[in-house]
This record gives C-alpha cells, sequence and structure tokens, in this order.
C-alpha cells in the first residue's frame, strides 16, 4: 500500500532537524550572527539564505567532492557550488594553470594566445565555428538575446515555463494556472513587465511552439535541451527536431543553453544528440569554478553581426565587459577543458551517478513510495510525484517545500550537502563508491522516519 505523509510528524521531525543542525554548527552560528551587521541578509549573495538550517554553514575549506565547515564537520559535497564547481572543488590542473597565470597578469583588455585555444577546443566540442568570452552564464545568454533582437530586428524572445537562465530580466515569466503568462512570482524589481518582452509556453509543447512564433516577432528561443531548473524534465521524442525546424521555419534564432546540461557529456547535451543551435551559451563549471562564460554562434550569425557593428562604439553597445576574457579566467577554462572536464572525467562521474540513481530507487521501491528519480549524466533529481513531470508547470505544482526542506537538513545533519532549491545531486568523479552507498543509507534513514 502506498504509505502516506502525516503532515504533524513531519513538521515534527523538521524541529528535531532544525535543533541538531543548531547544536552541531555553533560556530556558525557565532558567523553568521557577525555578518548580519555587515552583510544584508548575513550573506554575500541573496541566494546564500536559501538554505535548509535556518542560518548557512561557513565554509572552512574544500578540495574534490567535500568540504568542511568552521565546526570541524565534513561533508560529501552533491551540490558542487550549484554546478559552478563540478569539476570537483580545486582541481589540480585548473589550479596549477592559475598560479601560473597570475604572476603574469590577469586582466588586459589584449588577448593572449591561451584563448584562440579555447575558441578551437569550443569549437571541437559544440561544433559552433565563432565564441565570444563573458564573465557569467546570465551574460552570455544576455548577449546571445541582444545579439538575436540585433539581428532579426525583433523585439521579442521565448522561454519555457519555469525555466531558469541566470538573472536575465526577460526570463522572469510564467503561466498562472489558467496558463496566461505573467511576471513570476518574486520578480524583484523588474524594469519592464516581461509580458511585454517575452512569450512563455509550457516546454514540450510543439503546438504552443508553432503558435506562438508564426507571428513573426520573436527574435530567439532561449532553451535548456533538457530542463534541470525545475526539476530534470527530459524533451519528449522528435521535440528538439520539432523545435528546430519551427524556429527556423518563423525566421527565429534558437539559443541553446549547455550551462547545467553540460553534465550529458564533454560536448553537453548539443553534442550527444546532434543539436544544431544558432547560438550556445554556457558557463559555471568551464573554467573549474573561476568565472567565466562563453557564448558560440554560427557563420551566418558572425557575418551579420559583423556587417551590423560599428567598431567605434563597440564598448557602448552593451555587450562585452571589462573583464570578459580575462587572461586568469582563459587559463583557468584552458586547463580545465583539457585535463578536467574530459571523456574520462564523464565516464567515472555517470558511472558513480547510476550508482547513486539505482540506490535512490531502490528504497523509493521498498517503501512503495509516490516517487519518482530522473537522471542526466552526472546529474540526478528525486521528485515527490509518481510520474515524469511533462513540463515546468506540472514540476512546479509538484513542488512541496516542507519536505524538500527536511530531506535537505536531514542530509546534512550527516554530512551531505544536496543542491538547495530542489532535490539534486551532481557527483564529481572524486567522490567514492562507499560514499554513494552511504547516501543510499542515509536517504533510507530519513524515509524509515517519515514513513516506517
Ligand atoms: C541553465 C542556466 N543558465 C544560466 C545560469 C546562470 O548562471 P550564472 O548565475 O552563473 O550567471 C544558470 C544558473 O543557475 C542556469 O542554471
Amino acid at each position: 500500500m502506498t504509505p502516506v505523509l502525516e503532515r504533524s510528524r513531519l513538521t515534527k521531525l523538521l524541529q528535531i532537524e532544525e535543533q541538531l543542525f543548531h547544536k552541531n554548527h555553533p560556530k556558525s552560528y557565532e558567523l553568521y550572527q557577525r555578518a548580519r551587521k555587515s552583510l544584508h541578509g548575513g550573506v554575500p549573495m541573496l541566494w546564500m539564505i536559501r538554505w535548509a538550517g535556518s542560518f548557512p554553514v561557513f565554509v572552512k575549506e574544500a578540495k574534490g567532492a567535500h568540504f568542511t565547515d568552521v565546526d570541524g564537520n565534513e561533508y560529501i559535497d552533491l551540490c558542487l557550488g550549484d554546478t559552478g564547481a563540478m569539476t570537483g572543488h580545486s582541481p589540480t590542473a585548473t589550479v596549477q594553470a592559475i598560479n601560473e597565470q597570475i604572476q603574469k597578469g590577469i586582466t588586459l583588455m589584449l588577448p593572449y594566445e591561451d584563448a584562440i585555444w579555447v575558441g578551437e577546443e569550443l569549437q571541437r566540442r559544440f561544433g559552433l565555428p565563432y565564441w565570444q568570452f563573458a564573465i557569467t552564464a546570465t551574460d552570455a545568454n544576455r548577449f546571445a538575446l541582444r545579439m538575436a533582437r540585433m539581428l532579426t530586428g525583433r523585439p521579442k524572445i521565448l522561454v519555457f515555463n519555469y525555466c531558469y537562465h541566470g538573472s536575465v530580466d526577460e526570463t522572469f515569466i510564467v503561466l498562472d494556472e489558467e496558463g496566461t503568462p505573467m511576471s513570476r512570482p518574486n520578480n524583484m524589481g523588474p524594469q519592464v513587465n516581461p509580458q511585454y518582452t517575452t512569450k512563455v509556453i509550457e516546454f514540450n509543447d510543439i503546438a504552443a511552439l508553432e503558435t506562438a512564433l508564426s507571428a513573426r516577432d520573436v527574435a530567439a528561443v532561449l532553451a535548456e535541451p533538457v530542463m534541470t531548473n525545475i526539476g530534470i524534465i527530459h524533451p519528449n521524442p522528435g521535440y528538439h527536431d520539432a523545435l528546430r525546424e519551427i524556429t527556423r521555419k518563423h525566421g527565429t534564432y534558437l539559443i541553446i543553453d549547455e550551462t547545467h546540461t553540460i553534465c550529458a557529456s564533454p560536448g553537453g547535451y548539443t553534442a550527444s544528440f546532434s543539436l544544431q543551435p544558432d547560438f550556445l551559451t554556457i558557463g559555471k563549471p568551464i573554467a573549474g569554478g573561476v568565472p567565466a562564460a562563453v557564448y558560440g554562434f554560427t557563420e551566418e550569425v558572425s557575418q551579420r553581426f559583423a556587417e551590423k557593428l560599428n567598431v567605434d562604439d563597440a564598448d557602448v553597445g552593451g555587450i562585452g565587459g571589462t573583464l570578459a576574457g580575462n587572461a586568469l579566467s582563459i587559463a583557468a577554462m584552458k586547463a580545465t577543458l583539457q585535463h578536467v572536464l574530459t571523456q574520462d572525467f564523464y565516464d567515472k562521474a555517470i558511472q558513480l551517478q547510476e550508482r547513486f540513481t539505482e540506490g535512490v530507487e531502490s528504497v523509493i521501491k521498498e517503501f512503495d513510495l509516490p516517487w519518482i528519480v530522473k537522471r542526466l549524466g552526472n546529474r540526478s533529481e528525486y521528485w515527490f510525484r509518481p510520474k515524469p513531470p511533462k513540463n515546468g508547470g506540472e514540476a512546479f505544482a509538484a513542488i512541496d517545500h516542507e519536505l524538500d526542506r527536511y530531506m535537505h537538513l536531514f542530509m546534512l545533519n550527516r554530512g551531505i550537502l544536496m543542491t538547495p532549491f530542489h532535490n539534486m545531486a551532481l557527483i564529481s568523479p572524486e567522490i567514492t563508491q562507499e560514499s554513494v552507498n552511504y547516501h543510499t543509507k542515509v536517504f533510507r534513514e530519513a524515509i524509515v522516519s517519515l514513513f516506517g
């Protein structure tokens, strides 16, 4: 019989975990109190208040798949800086390249030869001929969107319901329960209502795509090839073919954001499934955790952009960034692409992730839970619903904040850091099989506490 979650039991269990968290993190608590006097919310960046405990864990040091906090607690890291450290923390080859480059200049607004190696490697991995650098994936997306609007002369973009592409203003739009677009709840201070800039439809809905693009006012579709920011949502068979065909038919550019889906292979989902985007964007792990991002585009885009570009005003056109393409980021990118994010990395990490997923699935089966786990490469995520969601709206409806919080805190109190915001686990090859088995054991204990 399918077990039922008793909410009052969950609330009590959550209180117990919260007390345990306080008991085991006295120094983090002390630092948090001090931080509140100079950092808004006691954290350097807003999202860091969204962890499961009532204050953040302060880190002492991190290496590979592990970190230690200021209280001396040790953790297996399945968050890995929300993909920024997918390589594992401080990969040796990247650190060595950073150490060498840092002696030889950090930023000049002039290129070093290494930038060419990176461009050639990106060509090889993703199949697009021309590349530009940015500091964050947000910026890479912003710049690709600007180029698309400039070249098409069209004002709008299209995104999928409950997508996330960084803090790109136009993307904070969702469908309400009646399917009407609205500004995403808690969209902080948008300069314009995204209803004016953006069309939003559900992922996997081919008919909606055809309708939205047929007005021929959409410059670009910005898409993760597999949605990863509202759970993992795979495309239906044939969806990417339709997406490509319909965007081409209506003269709309296709921007594929591989920032998270680089977890699938060295060339991301694009290389694995032979996608043909007009633009490809990626940030986070490509420089081993050093801020860096890139965006690539086709020969046609490159030529048309060159024709429209006024070189005298290139620095004030809204695309660029003084520190973009700095020598340090490029050295880190080169070392990371050459020595860290290799095929061998993926072979190991994906095999470990398969084991991780099997462990979670075995517990779900043992307790007959109406839950599922989905995987993409070395990333997986479990969901409190019996069937995989087809789109962002369905996935959003299945969110259970209290249960999420409990699972996270239960794990954290036993030395496992999950990715915040949902129940995602990213596996670096530096994790051991024993650590994966340990996670299965702790996950089972959490389920016993809830349903046993
Ligand atoms: C798919 C995707 N694109 C872009 C970004 C933005 O990355 P950043 O915050 O480093 O700019 C994110 C961040 O989570 C992401 O998930």
